[in-house]
Protein backbone atom coordinates (compact mmCIF):
# COMPACT_ATOMS: atom_id res chain seq x y z
CA UNK A 1 0.00 0.00 0.00
CA UNK A 2 1.07 3.19 -0.84
CA UNK A 3 0.48 6.22 1.68
CA UNK A 4 0.01 9.62 -0.17
CA UNK A 5 0.61 13.12 2.08
CA UNK A 6 0.06 16.47 1.69
CA UNK A 7 2.84 18.73 3.91
CA UNK A 8 4.00 21.94 4.47
CA UNK A 9 7.53 21.21 5.67
CA UNK A 10 11.45 21.78 4.85
CA UNK A 11 12.51 19.42 1.77
CA UNK A 12 16.08 19.88 3.52
CA UNK A 13 15.11 18.64 6.55
CA UNK A 14 12.45 15.87 4.72
CA UNK A 15 13.37 12.53 5.94
CA UNK A 16 13.03 10.55 2.78
CA UNK A 17 14.59 7.92 0.49
CA UNK A 18 14.60 10.71 -2.37
CA UNK A 19 13.63 14.72 -2.85
CA UNK A 20 12.89 15.70 -6.29
CA UNK A 21 13.63 19.91 -6.49
CA UNK A 22 13.04 21.17 -10.16
CA UNK A 23 15.32 23.08 -11.76
CA UNK A 24 14.45 26.04 -14.59
CA UNK A 25 16.89 27.24 -16.94
CA UNK A 26 17.49 30.97 -15.35
CA UNK A 27 18.51 34.14 -17.14
CA UNK A 28 22.61 33.29 -16.54
CA UNK A 29 22.60 29.66 -14.99
CA UNK A 30 20.75 26.85 -13.70
CA UNK A 31 18.19 27.71 -10.68
CA UNK A 32 16.25 26.02 -8.28
CA UNK A 33 12.88 26.46 -8.76
CA UNK A 34 10.11 27.11 -6.04
CA UNK A 35 9.59 25.26 -3.98
CA UNK A 36 13.08 23.77 -3.84
CA UNK A 37 15.18 26.99 -2.92
CA UNK A 38 15.05 25.48 1.00
CA UNK A 39 17.56 22.52 -1.01
CA UNK A 40 20.11 24.86 -2.93
CA UNK A 41 20.09 27.16 0.24
CA UNK A 42 21.36 24.11 2.33
CA UNK A 43 23.84 23.39 -0.51
CA UNK A 44 25.21 26.74 -0.17
CA UNK A 45 27.57 27.84 -2.56
CA UNK A 46 27.79 24.12 -3.80
CA UNK A 47 24.63 23.92 -5.39
CA UNK A 48 25.57 25.62 -8.66
CA UNK A 49 28.80 24.07 -9.21
CA UNK A 50 26.69 20.40 -8.38
CA UNK A 51 24.73 21.28 -11.55
CA UNK A 52 27.57 22.30 -13.72
CA UNK A 53 29.55 19.34 -12.89
CA UNK A 54 26.75 17.27 -14.13
CA UNK A 55 26.17 18.88 -16.81
CA UNK A 56 22.80 19.83 -16.26
CA UNK A 57 20.86 22.67 -17.85
CA UNK A 58 17.44 22.51 -16.38
CA UNK A 59 15.71 22.17 -19.67
CA UNK A 60 12.58 20.77 -19.85
CA UNK A 61 11.99 16.82 -19.30
CA UNK A 62 16.09 16.50 -18.24
CA UNK A 63 16.40 14.33 -15.33
CA UNK A 64 19.36 13.76 -13.26
CA UNK A 65 19.59 11.61 -9.88
CA UNK A 66 22.58 12.62 -7.06
CA UNK A 67 23.76 11.61 -4.11
CA UNK A 68 23.35 14.01 -1.17
CA UNK A 69 26.95 13.28 0.91
CA UNK A 70 24.81 14.86 3.83
CA UNK A 71 24.47 17.74 2.31
CA UNK A 72 20.34 17.77 2.97
CA UNK A 73 18.56 14.70 4.59
CA UNK A 74 17.49 12.88 2.14
CA UNK A 75 20.48 10.26 0.99
CA UNK A 76 18.95 11.33 -2.79
CA UNK A 77 18.43 14.27 -4.92
CA UNK A 78 16.85 13.64 -7.89
CA UNK A 79 16.68 16.91 -9.98
CA UNK A 80 14.33 17.54 -13.14
CA UNK A 81 14.23 20.29 -15.56
CA UNK A 82 11.27 22.69 -16.32
CA UNK A 83 12.55 24.99 -18.73
CA UNK A 84 12.28 28.88 -19.11
CA UNK A 85 11.15 30.21 -15.41
CA UNK A 86 8.95 32.36 -17.33
CA UNK A 87 6.79 29.69 -19.29
CA UNK A 88 6.35 27.74 -15.88
CA UNK A 89 2.54 26.40 -16.51
CA UNK A 90 0.92 23.16 -14.53
CA UNK A 91 1.23 21.09 -17.77
CA UNK A 92 5.00 21.89 -17.38
CA UNK A 93 5.12 21.10 -13.85
CA UNK A 94 3.03 18.14 -14.89
CA UNK A 95 5.30 16.44 -17.35
CA UNK A 96 8.26 17.14 -15.17
CA UNK A 97 7.17 15.59 -12.39
CA UNK A 98 5.94 12.33 -14.62
CA UNK A 99 9.57 12.45 -15.67
CA UNK A 100 10.82 12.70 -12.26
CA UNK A 101 8.70 9.66 -11.37
CA UNK A 102 10.51 7.29 -13.50
CA UNK A 103 13.80 8.16 -11.77
CA UNK A 104 12.93 6.94 -8.45
CA UNK A 105 11.76 3.82 -9.50
CA UNK A 106 13.03 1.91 -6.29
CA UNK A 107 12.72 4.54 -3.40
CA UNK A 108 10.56 3.87 -0.74
CA UNK A 109 9.74 6.80 0.43
CA UNK A 110 9.37 10.22 -1.75
CA UNK A 111 9.16 13.90 -1.11
CA UNK A 112 8.25 16.40 -3.99
CA UNK A 113 9.52 19.47 -3.78
CA UNK A 114 8.58 20.78 -7.22
CA UNK A 115 6.36 24.41 -7.46
CA UNK A 116 3.28 23.82 -5.53
CA UNK A 117 2.13 26.90 -4.32
CA UNK A 118 -1.20 26.93 -6.00
CA UNK A 119 -4.12 24.15 -5.83
CA UNK A 120 -3.49 23.67 -9.60
CA UNK A 121 0.37 22.97 -9.34
CA UNK A 122 -0.24 20.96 -6.37
CA UNK A 123 -2.93 19.31 -8.62
CA UNK A 124 0.10 18.75 -11.40
CA UNK A 125 2.74 17.59 -9.45
CA UNK A 126 0.88 14.99 -7.64
CA UNK A 127 -1.09 13.93 -11.66
CA UNK A 128 2.42 13.88 -13.02
CA UNK A 129 4.37 11.76 -10.46
CA UNK A 130 1.53 9.06 -9.76
CA UNK A 131 0.72 9.19 -13.97
CA UNK A 132 4.68 9.03 -14.83
CA UNK A 133 4.97 6.67 -12.58
CA UNK A 134 2.74 4.07 -14.16
CA UNK A 135 3.85 0.79 -15.84
CA UNK A 136 1.87 -2.39 -17.32
CA UNK A 137 3.57 -5.33 -15.78
CA UNK A 138 0.52 -7.58 -15.67
CA UNK A 139 2.05 -10.36 -17.85
CA UNK A 140 6.08 -9.88 -16.70
CA UNK A 141 6.98 -12.29 -14.69
CA UNK A 142 9.44 -10.06 -13.44
CA UNK A 143 6.83 -7.59 -11.91
CA UNK A 144 8.56 -6.17 -9.09
CA UNK A 145 6.64 -6.74 -5.83
CA UNK A 146 4.33 -4.18 -4.73
CA UNK A 147 6.84 -3.83 -1.19
CA UNK A 148 9.73 -2.62 -3.24
CA UNK A 149 7.61 0.54 -4.77
CA UNK A 150 7.41 3.64 -3.77
CA UNK A 151 5.28 3.47 -0.46
CA UNK A 152 5.27 7.03 1.19
CA UNK A 153 4.62 9.95 -1.35
CA UNK A 154 4.58 13.62 0.59
CA UNK A 155 4.19 16.54 -2.03
CA UNK A 156 5.22 19.08 -0.11
CA UNK A 157 3.25 22.74 -0.60
CA UNK A 158 3.40 25.95 0.91
CA UNK A 159 -0.08 26.24 0.81
CA UNK A 160 -0.85 22.25 2.90
CA UNK A 161 -3.05 23.31 5.26
CA UNK A 162 -5.36 25.60 3.16
CA UNK A 163 -8.51 23.52 1.92
CA UNK A 164 -8.61 24.32 -1.44
CA UNK A 165 -4.77 22.78 -1.76
CA UNK A 166 -6.08 19.31 0.15
CA UNK A 167 -9.30 19.51 -2.18
CA UNK A 168 -6.88 19.45 -5.11
CA UNK A 169 -4.82 16.84 -3.64
CA UNK A 170 -7.59 14.56 -3.40
CA UNK A 171 -8.95 15.02 -6.91
CA UNK A 172 -5.63 14.79 -8.27
CA UNK A 173 -5.48 10.81 -6.63
CA UNK A 174 -9.45 10.66 -8.70
CA UNK A 175 -8.30 12.06 -11.55
CA UNK A 176 -4.76 9.67 -11.26
CA UNK A 177 -7.43 6.44 -10.33
CA UNK A 178 -9.80 6.84 -13.35
CA UNK A 179 -6.89 7.28 -15.74
CA UNK A 180 -5.11 4.03 -14.44
CA UNK A 181 -8.24 2.06 -14.63
CA UNK A 182 -8.52 3.34 -18.43
CA UNK A 183 -4.73 2.74 -19.36
CA UNK A 184 -5.00 -0.92 -17.95
CA UNK A 185 -7.87 -1.55 -19.94
CA UNK A 186 -6.00 -0.18 -23.36
CA UNK A 187 -3.47 -2.24 -22.57
CA UNK A 188 -4.86 -5.66 -21.66
CA UNK A 189 -4.29 -7.47 -25.13
CA UNK A 190 -7.42 -8.85 -26.98
CA UNK A 191 -7.19 -12.73 -26.22
CA UNK A 192 -7.92 -11.47 -22.62
CA UNK A 193 -10.45 -8.42 -23.44
CA UNK A 194 -13.17 -9.04 -25.87
CA UNK A 195 -16.71 -7.39 -25.88
CA UNK A 196 -18.25 -10.40 -23.42
CA UNK A 197 -15.12 -10.14 -21.39
CA UNK A 198 -15.00 -6.06 -21.01
CA UNK A 199 -18.84 -5.85 -20.31
CA UNK A 200 -18.28 -8.16 -17.37
CA UNK A 201 -15.40 -6.00 -15.91
CA UNK A 202 -17.57 -2.97 -16.49
CA UNK A 203 -20.25 -4.47 -14.12
CA UNK A 204 -17.35 -5.90 -11.78
CA UNK A 205 -15.95 -2.17 -11.68
CA UNK A 206 -19.81 -0.70 -11.36
CA UNK A 207 -20.08 -3.26 -8.32
CA UNK A 208 -17.45 -2.56 -6.36
CA UNK A 209 -17.86 1.53 -7.14
CA UNK A 210 -21.97 1.17 -5.85
CA UNK A 211 -21.63 -1.10 -2.93
CA UNK A 212 -22.03 -0.25 0.77
CA UNK A 213 -24.01 2.74 2.02
CA UNK A 214 -22.91 6.39 0.56
CA UNK A 215 -21.57 4.68 -2.19
CA UNK A 216 -22.55 6.87 -5.66
CA UNK A 217 -25.63 5.15 -7.14
CA UNK A 218 -24.94 4.26 -10.97
CA UNK A 219 -27.66 2.92 -13.35
CA UNK A 220 -26.19 -0.52 -15.57
CA UNK A 221 -27.63 -2.04 -18.44
CA UNK A 222 -25.68 -4.47 -20.81
CA UNK A 223 -27.34 -5.53 -24.17
CA UNK A 224 -26.12 -9.12 -25.18
CA UNK A 225 -26.14 -9.94 -29.09
CA UNK A 226 -29.45 -10.45 -28.52
CA UNK A 227 -30.99 -7.28 -27.14
CA UNK A 228 -28.52 -5.79 -30.28
CA UNK A 229 -30.83 -7.55 -32.40
CA UNK A 230 -33.82 -6.77 -30.71
CA UNK A 231 -33.06 -3.25 -30.81
CA UNK A 232 -32.06 -2.72 -34.63
CA UNK A 233 -28.51 -1.89 -33.91
CA UNK A 234 -27.33 -3.20 -37.38
CA UNK A 235 -23.96 -1.38 -37.30
CA UNK A 236 -22.86 -3.10 -33.87
CA UNK A 237 -24.03 -6.89 -34.82
CA UNK A 238 -22.36 -6.07 -38.36
CA UNK A 239 -18.99 -5.41 -37.21
CA UNK A 240 -19.20 -7.82 -34.46
CA UNK A 241 -20.06 -10.72 -36.68
CA UNK A 242 -16.90 -11.60 -37.94
CA UNK A 243 -15.61 -12.55 -34.36
CA UNK A 244 -15.83 -15.58 -32.19
CA UNK A 245 -16.99 -13.58 -29.15
CA UNK A 246 -19.77 -11.63 -29.83
CA UNK A 247 -20.45 -7.63 -29.51
CA UNK A 248 -22.08 -6.15 -26.30
CA UNK A 249 -23.40 -2.61 -25.19
CA UNK A 250 -23.15 -1.26 -21.91
CA UNK A 251 -24.92 2.09 -20.69
CA UNK A 252 -24.26 3.65 -17.55
CA UNK A 253 -26.79 6.17 -15.93
CA UNK A 254 -25.80 8.92 -13.27
CA UNK A 255 -28.77 10.72 -12.35
CA UNK A 256 -28.29 13.06 -9.24
CA UNK A 257 -31.13 14.48 -7.76
CA UNK A 258 -31.42 18.16 -9.38
CA UNK A 259 -29.44 17.73 -12.02
CA UNK A 260 -29.84 20.62 -14.56
CA UNK A 261 -28.01 19.19 -17.31
CA UNK A 262 -27.95 15.89 -19.42
CA UNK A 263 -24.76 15.11 -21.21
CA UNK A 264 -24.71 11.52 -23.33
CA UNK A 265 -20.77 10.44 -23.34
CA UNK A 266 -20.78 7.61 -26.69
CA UNK A 267 -16.94 5.69 -26.64
CA UNK A 268 -15.54 3.24 -29.30
CA UNK A 269 -15.67 0.32 -27.82
CA UNK A 270 -12.98 -2.11 -30.43
CA UNK A 271 -11.80 -4.57 -28.71
CA UNK A 272 -9.77 -5.55 -31.38
CA UNK A 273 -9.10 -4.06 -34.76
CA UNK A 274 -7.79 -6.39 -37.89
CA UNK A 275 -9.46 -4.43 -40.58
CA UNK A 276 -11.99 -6.84 -40.88
CA UNK A 277 -12.11 -8.12 -45.14
CA UNK A 278 -10.46 -4.99 -45.49
CA UNK A 279 -7.67 -6.19 -43.59
CA UNK A 280 -4.73 -3.79 -42.14
CA UNK A 281 -1.39 -4.23 -43.48
CA UNK A 282 0.16 -7.01 -40.75
CA UNK A 283 2.58 -4.05 -38.95
CA UNK A 284 -0.50 -1.61 -38.53
CA UNK A 285 -2.86 -4.69 -36.44
CA UNK A 286 0.00 -4.66 -33.81
CA UNK A 287 -1.54 -1.99 -31.98
CA UNK A 288 -4.66 -2.44 -32.84
CA UNK A 289 -5.98 -4.08 -28.99
CA UNK A 290 -6.01 -0.07 -28.68
CA UNK A 291 -8.96 0.86 -30.24
CA UNK A 292 -11.31 0.15 -27.39
CA UNK A 293 -9.71 3.48 -25.34
CA UNK A 294 -12.73 5.32 -26.12
CA UNK A 295 -15.02 2.78 -24.53
CA UNK A 296 -12.91 2.35 -21.58
CA UNK A 297 -12.44 6.56 -21.39
CA UNK A 298 -16.47 7.31 -21.38
CA UNK A 299 -16.71 4.11 -18.51
CA UNK A 300 -13.79 5.79 -16.14
CA UNK A 301 -15.13 9.31 -16.78
CA UNK A 302 -18.83 8.20 -15.92
CA UNK A 303 -17.68 6.70 -12.49
CA UNK A 304 -15.02 9.86 -11.68
CA UNK A 305 -17.95 11.96 -12.26
CA UNK A 306 -20.20 9.96 -9.74
CA UNK A 307 -17.28 10.20 -7.47
CA UNK A 308 -16.89 13.31 -7.29
CA UNK A 309 -20.83 13.53 -6.73
CA UNK A 310 -21.02 16.33 -10.05
CA UNK A 311 -24.64 17.67 -10.40
CA UNK A 312 -25.04 16.56 -13.59
CA UNK A 313 -27.19 13.80 -15.48
CA UNK A 314 -25.08 11.97 -17.85
CA UNK A 315 -25.18 8.31 -19.44
CA UNK A 316 -22.01 6.94 -21.08
CA UNK A 317 -22.30 4.43 -23.85
CA UNK A 318 -20.19 1.76 -24.89
CA UNK A 319 -20.67 -0.49 -28.09
CA UNK A 320 -18.06 -3.01 -28.22
CA UNK A 321 -17.09 -5.17 -30.73
CA UNK A 322 -14.34 -7.20 -32.08
CA UNK A 323 -13.83 -6.59 -36.06
CA UNK A 324 -12.65 -10.16 -37.43
CA UNK A 325 -12.74 -12.24 -40.70
CA UNK A 326 -15.11 -15.06 -40.69
CA UNK A 327 -17.83 -16.52 -43.00
CA UNK A 328 -20.16 -14.41 -40.39
CA UNK A 329 -17.96 -11.36 -40.99
CA UNK A 330 -19.67 -8.56 -42.96
CA UNK A 331 -18.39 -7.75 -46.96
CA UNK A 332 -17.36 -4.45 -48.40
CA UNK A 333 -20.47 -3.69 -50.46
CA UNK A 334 -22.54 -5.26 -47.72
CA UNK A 335 -25.91 -2.61 -46.78
CA UNK A 336 -26.59 -2.50 -43.52
CA UNK A 337 -29.67 -0.73 -41.32
CA UNK A 338 -28.83 1.38 -38.29
CA UNK A 339 -30.84 2.07 -35.03
CA UNK A 340 -33.52 4.32 -36.19
CA UNK A 341 -33.72 2.85 -39.81
CA UNK A 342 -30.85 4.90 -41.87
CA UNK A 343 -29.25 2.25 -44.48
CA UNK A 344 -25.32 2.28 -44.77
CA UNK A 345 -23.34 1.25 -47.83
CA UNK A 346 -20.71 -0.49 -46.13
CA UNK A 347 -17.81 -0.50 -48.51
CA UNK A 348 -14.51 -0.67 -46.06
CA UNK A 349 -14.21 -3.43 -42.92
CA UNK A 350 -11.89 -1.70 -41.74
CA UNK A 351 -14.22 1.67 -41.12
CA UNK A 352 -15.77 0.14 -38.81
CA UNK A 353 -15.96 2.13 -35.40
CA UNK A 354 -18.18 5.01 -37.32
CA UNK A 355 -20.91 2.00 -37.49
CA UNK A 356 -20.72 0.64 -34.31
CA UNK A 357 -20.84 4.62 -32.84
CA UNK A 358 -23.82 5.05 -35.19
CA UNK A 359 -26.39 2.49 -33.68
CA UNK A 360 -25.06 4.20 -29.79
CA UNK A 361 -25.24 7.95 -30.93
CA UNK A 362 -29.00 7.58 -32.09
CA UNK A 363 -29.62 5.27 -28.62
CA UNK A 364 -28.00 8.05 -26.92
CA UNK A 365 -29.69 10.55 -29.00
CA UNK A 366 -33.41 9.49 -28.31
CA UNK A 367 -32.86 10.50 -24.80
CA UNK A 368 -32.95 14.07 -25.99
CA UNK A 369 -29.52 14.88 -23.94
CA UNK A 370 -28.58 18.44 -23.66
CA UNK A 371 -25.16 17.17 -25.72
CA UNK A 372 -23.74 14.22 -26.75
CA UNK A 373 -19.94 13.86 -26.91
CA UNK A 374 -18.14 10.94 -28.28
CA UNK A 375 -14.74 9.93 -27.91
CA UNK A 376 -12.91 7.35 -30.57
CA UNK A 377 -9.64 5.98 -32.17
CA UNK A 378 -11.40 6.68 -35.20
CA UNK A 379 -9.07 7.71 -38.23
CA UNK A 380 -5.36 7.67 -39.25
CA UNK A 381 -6.00 10.40 -40.80
CA UNK A 382 -6.50 12.24 -37.92
CA UNK A 383 -3.25 11.15 -36.77
CA UNK A 384 -1.55 12.18 -40.06
CA UNK A 385 -3.35 15.68 -39.78
CA UNK A 386 -2.06 16.47 -36.12
CA UNK A 387 0.49 13.88 -34.85
CA UNK A 388 0.10 11.20 -32.22
CA UNK A 389 -0.71 13.71 -29.27
CA UNK A 390 -3.10 16.13 -30.40
CA UNK A 391 -6.53 14.78 -30.69
CA UNK A 392 -8.90 16.06 -33.55
CA UNK A 393 -12.22 18.13 -32.20
CA UNK A 394 -15.26 18.70 -34.65
CA UNK A 395 -18.97 19.47 -33.55
CA UNK A 396 -21.75 22.05 -32.93
CA UNK A 397 -19.80 25.14 -32.28
CA UNK A 398 -20.89 25.71 -28.21
CA UNK A 399 -19.97 22.46 -27.64
CA UNK A 400 -16.28 22.54 -29.24
CA UNK A 401 -16.08 25.89 -27.48
CA UNK A 402 -16.88 24.42 -24.10
CA UNK A 403 -14.60 20.96 -24.72
CA UNK A 404 -11.27 22.95 -25.71
CA UNK A 405 -11.73 25.23 -22.54
CA UNK A 406 -12.08 21.67 -21.01
CA UNK A 407 -9.10 20.01 -22.78
CA UNK A 408 -7.26 23.46 -21.63
CA UNK A 409 -7.49 22.60 -17.64
CA UNK A 410 -7.08 19.07 -18.13
CA UNK A 411 -3.57 19.73 -19.37
CA UNK A 412 -4.92 17.32 -22.97
CA UNK A 413 -4.03 18.98 -26.17
CA UNK A 414 -6.72 19.11 -28.50
CA UNK A 415 -7.42 20.96 -32.35
CA UNK A 416 -10.20 22.08 -33.55
CA UNK A 417 -11.03 20.81 -36.86
CA UNK A 418 -13.80 21.89 -39.65
CA UNK A 419 -16.64 19.85 -41.19
CA UNK A 420 -17.63 21.43 -44.40
CA UNK A 421 -20.12 21.02 -46.43
CA UNK A 422 -18.22 18.98 -49.15
CA UNK A 423 -18.02 16.43 -46.19
CA UNK A 424 -22.05 16.09 -46.18
CA UNK A 425 -22.32 15.68 -49.50
CA UNK A 426 -19.58 13.14 -49.66
CA UNK A 427 -21.39 11.19 -47.09
CA UNK A 428 -25.01 11.22 -48.99
CA UNK A 429 -22.87 9.92 -52.06
CA UNK A 430 -24.27 6.33 -52.11
CA UNK A 431 -26.28 5.20 -55.21
CA UNK A 432 -28.03 2.29 -53.38
CA UNK A 433 -28.47 3.41 -49.56
CA UNK A 434 -28.91 6.18 -47.41
CA UNK A 435 -25.51 6.89 -46.63
CA UNK A 436 -22.15 6.01 -47.76
CA UNK A 437 -19.63 4.56 -45.02
CA UNK A 438 -16.67 5.86 -46.74
CA UNK A 439 -15.85 6.92 -50.05
CA UNK A 440 -12.13 5.65 -50.51
CA UNK A 441 -10.83 9.00 -51.10
CA UNK A 442 -8.16 9.64 -48.55
CA UNK A 443 -8.18 13.25 -48.49
CA UNK A 444 -9.94 14.99 -45.61
CA UNK A 445 -10.69 11.51 -43.78
CA UNK A 446 -11.35 12.31 -40.46
CA UNK A 447 -13.90 14.71 -41.07
CA UNK A 448 -15.36 11.92 -43.29
CA UNK A 449 -16.18 10.19 -40.68
CA UNK A 450 -17.27 13.21 -38.22
CA UNK A 451 -19.67 14.16 -40.94
CA UNK A 452 -21.03 10.28 -40.97
CA UNK A 453 -21.42 10.53 -37.18
CA UNK A 454 -23.46 13.63 -37.29
CA UNK A 455 -25.72 12.21 -39.48
CA UNK A 456 -26.88 10.06 -36.14
CA UNK A 457 -26.81 13.06 -33.74
CA UNK A 458 -30.50 13.93 -34.77
CA UNK A 459 -29.46 17.52 -34.62
CA UNK A 460 -28.48 17.97 -31.01
CA UNK A 461 -25.58 19.84 -29.51
CA UNK A 462 -22.27 17.71 -30.31
CA UNK A 463 -19.12 17.16 -30.27
CA UNK A 464 -16.25 14.52 -31.85
CA UNK A 465 -13.17 13.51 -30.33
CA UNK A 466 -10.57 11.37 -32.71
CA UNK A 467 -7.97 10.23 -30.48
CA UNK A 468 -6.51 7.45 -32.70
CA UNK A 469 -2.78 9.50 -32.40
CA UNK A 470 -3.45 10.64 -28.39
CA UNK A 471 -5.05 7.39 -26.68
CA UNK A 472 -2.29 5.09 -27.38
CA UNK A 473 1.49 5.90 -27.43
CA UNK A 474 3.44 3.23 -29.17
CA UNK A 475 6.94 4.98 -28.92
CA UNK A 476 8.67 5.45 -25.62
CA UNK A 477 7.69 6.97 -21.91
CA UNK A 478 7.60 10.59 -21.93
CA UNK A 479 6.43 13.05 -19.52
CA UNK A 480 3.54 11.65 -17.26
CA UNK A 481 2.80 9.84 -20.76
CA UNK A 482 3.72 5.85 -20.39
CA UNK A 483 4.19 3.74 -23.37
CA UNK A 484 0.52 1.84 -24.43
CA UNK A 485 -2.53 3.30 -22.85
CA UNK A 486 -2.43 6.83 -21.92
CA UNK A 487 -5.73 7.60 -20.63
CA UNK A 488 -6.47 10.52 -22.85
CA UNK A 489 -9.59 12.24 -22.82
CA UNK A 490 -10.65 11.29 -19.64
CA UNK A 491 -9.08 14.44 -18.07
CA UNK A 492 -11.33 16.93 -20.33
CA UNK A 493 -14.85 14.53 -20.53
CA UNK A 494 -14.81 15.30 -16.50
CA UNK A 495 -13.87 19.01 -16.84
CA UNK A 496 -16.31 19.39 -19.66
CA UNK A 497 -19.13 17.78 -17.59
CA UNK A 498 -17.96 20.01 -14.30
CA UNK A 499 -17.56 23.30 -16.43
CA UNK A 500 -21.42 22.96 -17.09
CA UNK A 501 -21.88 23.41 -13.23
CA UNK A 502 -20.63 26.26 -13.16
CA UNK A 503 -22.37 27.75 -16.35
CA UNK A 504 -25.35 27.11 -14.44
N1 LIG B 1 -8.91 1.94 -35.53
C1 LIG B 1 -8.62 2.54 -36.77
C2 LIG B 1 -8.00 3.93 -36.64
C3 LIG B 1 -6.65 4.02 -36.00
C4 LIG B 1 -5.51 4.13 -36.77
C5 LIG B 1 -6.53 4.06 -34.63
C6 LIG B 1 -4.28 4.24 -36.17
C7 LIG B 1 -5.30 4.17 -34.03
C8 LIG B 1 -4.17 4.26 -34.80
C9 LIG B 1 -9.90 2.69 -37.60
O1 LIG B 1 -10.87 1.73 -37.40
C10 LIG B 1 -9.50 2.60 -39.04
O2 LIG B 1 -9.04 1.57 -39.44
N2 LIG B 1 -9.70 3.69 -39.77
C11 LIG B 1 -9.40 3.73 -41.14
C12 LIG B 1 -10.49 4.53 -41.81
C13 LIG B 1 -10.52 4.38 -43.29
C14 LIG B 1 -10.68 2.93 -43.68
C15 LIG B 1 -11.65 5.19 -43.86
C16 LIG B 1 -8.05 4.38 -41.35
O3 LIG B 1 -7.69 5.27 -40.56
O4 LIG B 1 -7.33 3.98 -42.24
MN1 LIG C 1 -10.57 0.01 -38.58
ZN1 LIG D 1 -10.86 0.84 -35.59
Amino acid sequence: MTSYTLRNASPAKTKADVVIVGVTTGDKAPTAAAGGEDVSAAYARRFRPLLASIGFTGKAGETAKVPTSGAINAPVLVLVGLGDAKKLTPAVVRRAAGSAARSVSNAASVALALPADTPELIRAVTEGFLLGGYTFTDYKRDTRPESEKSSEIVVLSPIARQSEASAAFERAQLFVEALVNTRQWVNLPANDLNPPTFAEQVVAQHKELTKGKGAPKIGIQVWDENDLADDGCGGILAVGGGSATPPRMVKLTWDPAGATHHVALVGKGITYDSGGYTIKPAASMVSMKEDMAGAASVIQALFLIAKLNLPVKVTAWAPMAENMISGNAMRPGDILTMRGGTTVEMTNADAEGRLILADALVMAAEEKPDSIIDIATLTGAMVVALGEKVGGLMGTDDVVTDLMAAADVAGEAVWHMPLPDEMHERVRSSKVADLAQSDWVRWGGGLFAGAFLREFTDGLQWGHLDIAGPGYNTGGPHGHTPSGGTGFGVATLVEYVEGLTEAG
